[in-house]
């Protein structure tokens, strides 16, 4: 069974080259966010949850340890699909050891929601990357609901120690920044409240923990709220019964592929499966502006899921202007768009990234940086990131600072880059993607 290693792999440099066109069909590991919620829904459910899909990437399997630790028995079958049997929304156990969320920010900050609705104390901690990570967001609302922080780090930073309460607090709650973290920790402790738990967001977030809730047969409403918002609100202690999920393919994953294509001259490849909910789907809006080549084929829905076969063929881009209210639905997928608009031609204004300053790096400073190094034109403007694209050199070393999508998206910028790009250490991309080599490699991307 894929276990997560204890501690991080040593860091290990890897190159990216100029390479022919990329051609075939690939399919994509499930969604992160997708398989972290799976699993913890089938911890609070009882009976046996089957997943189909899910992705064995090092932060999920941080999840599933966690699960665990908290009374769940996970099993992986030999097809690759794997049960939960539930400990049960309001049983769970009282974890004897740290639960240790390595990289990963949504295995840590959902279960900080589920700890918080139930009378039990836990100690998180995560690595050097997590510990920076600002988890006052999410621990000030869980407080309003009754849990306690007993210990913290400087600033609300992990490690920490969390008392859960024993009958959570009905409460409604504005967020602050669109956070499907934040919003998903308030409606998981919300779920053992025996009232109604409300959280109002101004610009709608993903939804996969609402689909969920639904899924597993909550009673949840959610309706529109201002001009891009969402009032969300989760009826307490429902029965959660055990059910199937099938995860798709991670959008965010299928970045990666889908630019090289775009950049890489003669390319054209499939990418299979792909979850296409609207919430999720900025980039392929923001591409399509750019005048990319993408079709979405065998459109259908699956699991819940609205999925797509993606075909994408090498594109002449131009820049564009991205709203800061597309944000949210490609927050994780801006490092790739900067690729992207570094082979455009003109001018791309990225506005309101400031959520990527707190994201497994300072994403807003590692892509620039990143391009800098690469020979790219681009300045940061307050929370705005311009690139001006065309000609892209290649030849720098980039710093990744344990982010695996930093390590990703510039391993595909060096694929068509004039000259090979570096990234300083590829051991965190088998926190999201671990066949990422493989499967690029597979269409015919040159590293080494
Ligand atoms: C996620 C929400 C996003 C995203 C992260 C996954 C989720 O974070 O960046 O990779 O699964 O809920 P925020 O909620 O902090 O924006």
């Amino acid at each position: 069974m894929p276990q997560a290693a204890h501690a991080h792999a040593p860091a290990a440099a890897l190159s990216a080259h100029k390479s022919g066109s990329l051609k075939g069909r690939v399919r994509p590991p499930g969604d992160k966010s997708v398989s972290h919620r799976a699993l913890i829904f089938g911890l609070l459910a009882i009976g046996e949850t089957k997943i189909e899909g899910l992705l064995e990437g090092e932060d999920v399997l941080r999840t599933a340890q966690a699960c665990r630790q908290l009374g769940a028995k996970i099993v992986r079958h030999a097809d690759g699909s794997w049960s939960v049997w539930g400990a049960g929304l309001g049983s769970l156990l009282q974890p004897t050891e740290t639960l240790d969320f390595g990289n990963a920010g949504t295995g840590s900050r959902l279960m900080m929601g589920v700890v918080a609705g139930h009378p039990i104390v836990a100690r998180f901690d995560g690595d050097a990357s997590l510990r920076k990570r600002p988890m006052k967001r999410i621990l000030d609302p869980l407080a309003l609901q009754g849990a306690q922080v007993l210990e913290q780090a400087e600033g609300g930073r992990l490690p920490l120690v969390l008392q859960g309460a024993s009958e959570p607090l009905p409460i409604e709650y504005k967020t602050p920044v669109a956070s499907a973290q934040i919003k998903s920790a308030v409606l998981l402790c919300g779920l053992n409240s025996p009232g109604q738990t409300t959280v109002i967001e101004a610009e709608a977030s993903r939804d996969h923990t609402e689909k969920m809730l639904a899924h597993f047969g909550a009673k949840v409403m959610s309706e529109p709220y201002g001009a891009h918002g969402r009032k969300i609100a989760l009826e307490g202690r429902p029965e959660l019964l055990a059910r199937e999920v099938r995860v798709p393919a991670d959008p965010s994953s299928a970045a990666f592929p889908l630019v090289a294509a775009l950049i890489v001259e003669g390319s054209d490849i499939v990418i299979e499966r792909v979850m296409t909910n609207p919430l999720r789907s900025g980039l392929l809006t923001t591409l399509q502006e750019m005048g990319a080549d993408i079709i979405l084929e065998n459109r259908r829905e699956e699991g819940g899921e609205e999925v797509a076969d993606i075909r994408a063929r090498y594109s002449h881009l131009t820049g564009v202007d991205v709203p800061a209210a597309r944000a949210p639905s490609m927050i994780d997928e801006y490092p790739i768009l900067a690729v992207a608009a570094s082979f455009a031609k003109g001018e791309t204004r990225m506005r309101g990234l400031s959520e990527l300053r707190v994201k497994e790096s300072d994403r807003l400073e590692a892509v620039a940086a990143g391009l800098k190094a690469n020979g790219v034109d681009c300045e940061i403007i307050g929370d705005d990131l311009i690139v001006r694209g065309r000609r892209v050199a290649g030849g720098g070393m980039v710093e990744t600072h344990l982010d695996h999508r930093i390590a990703m998206s510039f391993l595909v910028m060096g694929l068509a880059a004039e000259k090979q790009v570096t990234v300083d250490d590829e051991t965190m991309i088998a926190t999201s993607f671990p066949a990422f080599r493989a499967l690029m490699e597979r269409l015919g991307a040159r590293f080494s």
